[in-house]
This record gives structure tokens, sequence and C-alpha cells, in this order.
């Protein structure tokens, strides 16, 4: 089944449908990690389901058996709220645990389309837009540069760089089936809300080991020793069974990183070190965003890192930040990605 999967997509590739690079491109220094990806690519990697025009969004999804719901309802600080696992992680209407974080959520964001296999928005970004490392960080971004990206995705013109990130796929059809209106609702939506801190850097030579669901999200192994982290970085909740049983969009973000990350990533983005140039003649004082250029400041190492290494495999395409990663190697954007997370944005 696997090998049926991987030819069908690299058979795929021709339409533009799978635009990632092929298993012989993968090289060594492939940030495998920011893809929530325990192992390099092989010929025996799960890739994602076919997803070619006309799909239904939620079918580019990995398919999984069912979870049993254990009806436990769980609960959260400061909330009256109660879910269980598996409400928690309706996909037409997942768990809203603090409705005093946000304004009234459009009907899309909160339950998606069901009739059309569109999840809410909610489900991976949260209600409050905070959003999760294997998913992305959508509250305070300008409704010009949330618009823009919806097009990007509707358009093929931002696709995952791995063959294995199945939620990039079913992102881009969720774009697609998306009205202008219905763009533009939440995009006025999720631009209302403040983008808070949610990640702390902790520089180390081991973090905890690690798994990783089929979406990509990375979970300590409770009770297992720490590893050798080496040029990688692990990031994972603060609060394990919060964020994996409960969804608490509150939650915040560990990102273990190699030592020296901090200085070697703020010297690159202030400088260019000669291999770049300043990231805030664009992004801003602090890289907190300026006019419709995005904040970069205070989202997950693991998806920045995603957009640095999509935009050099140009399967995010885009002209002005294309050249500008040109010339760095996978550890620069590493360093970038782990000094960015650090700021407050
Ligand atoms: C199944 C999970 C999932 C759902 C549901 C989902 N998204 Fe996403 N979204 C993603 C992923 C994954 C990414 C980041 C892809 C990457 O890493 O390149 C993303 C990224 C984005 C971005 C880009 C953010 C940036 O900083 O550039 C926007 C905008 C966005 N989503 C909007 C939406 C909207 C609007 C909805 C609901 C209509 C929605 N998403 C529903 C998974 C999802
Ligand atoms: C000349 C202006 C310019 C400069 C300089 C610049 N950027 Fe960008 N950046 C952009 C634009 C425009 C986008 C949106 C790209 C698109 O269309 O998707 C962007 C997007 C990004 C994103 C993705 C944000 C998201 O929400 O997904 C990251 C990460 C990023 N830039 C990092 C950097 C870093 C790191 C530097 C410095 C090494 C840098 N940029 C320098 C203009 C710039």
């Amino acid at each position: 089944m696997r090998q049926i999967f991987w030819q069908l997509s690299t058979g795929l590739l021709g339409l533009g449908l799978f635009s990632g690079p092929t298993l012989a491109q993968h090289g060594p220094d492939w940030p495998d990690w920011a893809y929530g990806l325990l192992e390099p690519l092989s010929a025996d990697s799960r890739v994602s389901p076919p997803c070619p025009d006309g799909s239904r969004p939620i079918d580019c999804a990995y398919q999984g058996t069912p979870v049993p719901d254990d009806g436990i309802k769980r609960s959260l600080p400061d909330t009256d709220r109660t879910f269980t696992r598996n409400e928690a992680y309706y996909n037409y209407g997942p768990a809203d645990w603090y409705p005093g974080d946000h304004p009234e959520m459009p009907d899309i964001v909160a339950h998606g389309k069901e009739s059309a296999g569109l999840r809410a928005c909610a489900l991976c970004h949260y209600p409050n837009g905070q959003g999760k490392m294997e998913n992305g960080h959508v509250a305070g971004l300008t409704a010009t540069y949330f618009l823009q990206q919806l097009e990007a995705f509707a358009t093929g013109k931002r696709r995952s760089a791995d063959p294995r990130k199945a939620n990039t796929n079913e992102m881009a059809m969720i774009a697609a089936g998306l009205t202008d209106a219905e763009r533009r609702e939440i995009a006025a939506y999720y631009a209302s809300i403040p983008f808070q801190q949610m990640v702390r850097v902790v520089e180390s030579e081991e973090a905890p080991q690690v798994r990783t669901t089929s979406n990509g999200l990375m979970l300590p192994i409770e009770g297992a020793p720490h590893v050798p982290l080496g040029m990688r970085v692990v990031e994972i909740p603060e609060e394990a069974d919060l964020t994996e049983l409960s969804r608490d969009p509150r939650g915040k973000w560990i990102t273990y990183a190699p030592p020296g990350s901090l200085a070697a990533g703020e010297a690159l983005v202030s400088t260019g070190e000669g291999r770049t140039v300043q990231c805030g003649t664009c992004h801003g004082p602090g890289m907190t965003g300026l006019a419709d250029f995005p904040s970069i400041a205070g989202r997950t190492a693991s998806y920045t890192m995603r957009q640095l290494w999509d935009f050099k495999q140009g399967t995010r395409q885009s002209p002005i930040m294309q050249p500008i990663v040109a010339q760095l190697t996978a550890e620069d954007m590493l360093y970038i990605s782990v000094y960015l997370a650090s700021l407050q944005p």
C-alpha cells in the first residue's frame, strides 16, 4: 500500500499536484524535525494520501482507526467547561475552552463545512488562532497577508516540500474550498486577536525522547531519559497531556535547541552575516511585522523552519523570500528559527 501511495504521489508530480522534491533530493541536512518526523524519507515512508483537485479536504488527511472515546470529561484551569477527548477533537465543532479569549467565531471557524469535508479552522489553529507547531499561528496576522496566503494555498503556490506532510495538503484544499466572503470574514476575525508569546527556548546538549503523531505533533515519551540533541530541534508542549488530550488553546511550547543557537540566529537576523539580508527591513523592528509583511516573532521554531525550508525548495513560492534564503544552510535556518521563536511577538 505504501508503495502504491509513493508511486501515485511521484506519478502526480508532473501534474503539479505534488510538487515536493523526490526521494533522491532529500539530502542528509533535510530538517525532518521541522515537519514533525523522526526518520529521513525512505521508500517505506508513509506519504500523504493523493489529493487531486476535486477531493474533499478531509480526504487529504491520514485516515487512522477512530479512537474510542474514554468518556472522561476533562477540565482545564480557569474554565468551567469540560470535554472528553473526542469532544475536544470533534472535526466540525472542536472544544472552545475559553470563549472569553476571543470574539464570537464565524461559523466556519467554529464548525467548518461538514457537507464539504472541510474541517473547522479552530480544530488546527484553535478558536484563538494561537495554533500549534504542526499547523501554524494565525492570530494577529493582517487580513491582507492572511488572504494572500489563502490564495497561495488555493492556487498551488504554497505546498510542503515534504511529501509526508498531509495537513499542508489539506490546508491547500481548505483554502480552495472557501468563498471570497468566507475568506474575508475569517481573515478579519483572526486579525482581530493579538498573538501571544508561546515558546520557551532551552539551549541544551540533550533533549527528551519524543514520539510523533501522524500530523507531526511531537510529544515526550514519559519516563524516558534525555538523549543527545545534535543539530536538530525538539519542540514539545509544556503540558503534553493538556495539549494532546484536551487541545488546550492556552498551551505553551518548549523548544530544545543546540547551544549557541540564539546568538547565531540573532547575528544572522540582525546583520545577514554576508549570506542574507537584515530581516527587520521588511519584518519590522523586533520582527513583529511591518505593514503587510507578517510578524515572524514568537512562532514555534518548527513552523518557521518549515517555511524557510519550503521557500528554499521552491514549494512555497515567493519572489521576495526565495532569494533571501538561497544562500542559507539548514543550520543557518535552524538558528534563525530558534532565535525568532524566542522573540516577544
Ligand atoms: C487539518 C488542519 C487544518 C485546518 C482544519 C485548517 N488549517 Fe490552516 N494550516 C494548516 C497547516 C498545516 C498550516 C501550515 C502549513 C505549513 O506548515 O506550511 C496552515 C496554515 C494556515 C495559514 C498560513 C499562516 C501563515 O502564517 O502564513 C492560514 C492563513 C490558514 N492556515 C488559515 C486557515 C483557515 C482560514 C482555516 C479554516 C477555514 C484553516 N486554516 C483550517 C492546517 C489546517
Ligand atoms: C524584502 C522584504 C523581506 C525581507 C528583507 C525578509 N522578508 Fe521574510 N517575508 C517577506 C514577505 C513578502 C513574506 C510573505 C511571503 C509570501 O508571499 O508568502 C515573508 C515571509 C516570511 C516568513 C513566513 C511567515 C509566515 O507567517 O509563514 C518567514 C518565516 C520569513 N519571511 C522570514 C524571514 C527572515 C528570517 C528574513 C531575514 C533573513 C526575512 N524574512 C527577510 C519579505 C521579506
